[in-house]
């Protein structure tokens, strides 16, 4: 059986792993000597509150946070109804971000340390559903950011390349620049970045924020963002060697492959915060069009076919960054990215192809139904109390 043994005198609320023979056999020694065997002996374990974790990224990072610090360490929380994998796996709890008093009841219940905060509309979504979207992306962030601040909490709150705007030069965008989204999901962003940051300057708060690209996954489904097609054009590749694409063939945009945006989280979480010399980081790995993909894709999938039918979407990534620096990141902290544009495609073609064999249903997720259909529940929506009803129907579908 192990114990948690926290760091006497610190304000973050890192624990220890001890036996528990050790744990008493510490506590009879010095302080001095406690902080020094405490630093030299254990691994950080923290207790995670992840609100927002059955999205895209949700479920990977769940996994890897609970094979950190131990499943029961890791609570993840959203207000879908979970499968029973998700169920089996470790504490799974409702939570509607909107709600403040419920939030400050999990932290303090379950003595919290680390919140990852990944509620969110994203981009297309949010333009559908305006109203709802500056509830859950901007009021939302304003109660995780007052818990976070309530109980010392280190708070991880994601950006992305969609908090930058026509305004903004693309080509190779810093960390500093001009920053005029023109969608609500960027301008929340925004709002999200400067108040994290407002709130470190202000109350000491542990905010910690990267701005991430599209982000490639073949196990989940997208939520309906912007950057989706490059997750898309997989399924189709493989299912009907179709792809419609909804952006224009030379429409380039920074996109990242799922474990390298998971990696990126976890080393910037981990990172001792005398490191960081900013609280918001770009993090980039690879920029490609979708006349780019689709060229690689066929390397896999020699029949794929691919045409262009740009939509309201087009305008969305024509404001948006052709290409992220992110130099700071990899000279504060260490940031280093694994996969370019073959090999991820060669790790999605080969991940869907064992999917689909271990699968007896033809693929593991279905784009059409999971996201477009949620695309279309959403835009009817307008108040708060409809959206678990929404969300949970596009989940289930
Ligand atoms: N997926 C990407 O390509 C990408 C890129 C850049 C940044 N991000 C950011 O990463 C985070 C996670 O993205 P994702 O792709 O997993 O999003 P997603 O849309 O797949 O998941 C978001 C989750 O938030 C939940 N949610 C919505 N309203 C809620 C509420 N009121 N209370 C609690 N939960 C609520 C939803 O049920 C959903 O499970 C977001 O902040 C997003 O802006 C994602």
């Amino acid at each position: 059986m192990q114990h948690v043994l926290r760091f006497l005198g610190h304000d973050h609320l890192l624990a220890k792993r001890i036996s528990g023979k050790r744990y008493q056999q510490t506590l009879g020694v010095h302080r001095r000597f406690l902080s020094l065997y405490y630093f030299a002996s254990y691994e950080i374990v923290a207790n995670v509150y992840f609100p927002g974790a059955l999205g895209q990224l949700g479920r990977g990072l769940a996994k890897i946070l609970r094979a950190k610090f131990g499943s029961d360490n890791v609570i993840m929380s959203d207000i879908v109804k979970p499968d029973l994998d998700i169920m089996r796996s470790g504490p799974y709890l409702y939570a509607d971000i909107l709600d403040r008093e419920g939030l400050h009841n999990i932290v303090v219940t379950h003595r919290i340390d680390w919140l990852i905060h990944f509620s969110a509309l994203l981009s297309a979504i949010g333009e559908q559903n305006l109203r709802l979207a500056m509830k859950v992306n901007i009021e939302g962030v304003h109660n995780i950011l007052e818990v976070s601040r309530t109980h010392k909490l280190r708070v991880f709150i994601p950006s992305t390349i969609g908090a930058f705007g026509p305004t903004t030069p693309l080509e190779n965008v810093q960390d500093f620049t001009i920053q005029r989204p023109r969608t609500i999901y960027g301008v929340a962003k925004v709002h999200t970045e400067l108040l994290g940051e407002y709130y470190h300057e202000r109350y000491g708060l542990d905010f910690r924020c990267l701005r991430f690209p599209g982000v490639i996954s073949y196990e989940t489904a997208p939520g309906g963002g912007t950057t989706d097609y490059a997750v898309q054009i997989f399924h189709d590749a493989l299912k009907t060697g179709n792809h419609d694409c909804y952006l224009k063939p030379d429409t380039m945009l920074p996109m990242m492959y799922i474990d390298d945006c998971l990696r990126s989280l976890t080393e910037m979480m981990e990172t001792d915060e005398a490191n960081l010399r900013q609280r918001t980081y770009n993090v980039a790995a690879m920029s490609f069009t979708p006349h780019q993909l689709a060229n690689m894709v066929r390397k896999f999938v020699p029949q794929l076919r691919i045409t262009y039918n740009p939509d309201s979407r087009q305008q969305i990534a024509d404001g948006w960054p052709k290409m992220f620096d992110d130099s700071n990141a990899r000279r504060d902290w260490g940031w280093s990215h694994d996969y370019d544009l073959e090999k991820m495609c060669s790790t999605v073609i080969d991940g869907i192809r064992r999917l689909q064999q271990e699968s007896t249903s033809a693929l593991p997720i279905d784009y059409d139904v999971e996201v477009k259909q949620a695309l279309d529940l959403h835009r009817s929506s307008g108040e708060p109390g409809e959206q678990k009803e929404i969300i949970q129907q596009a989940g289930q579908s």
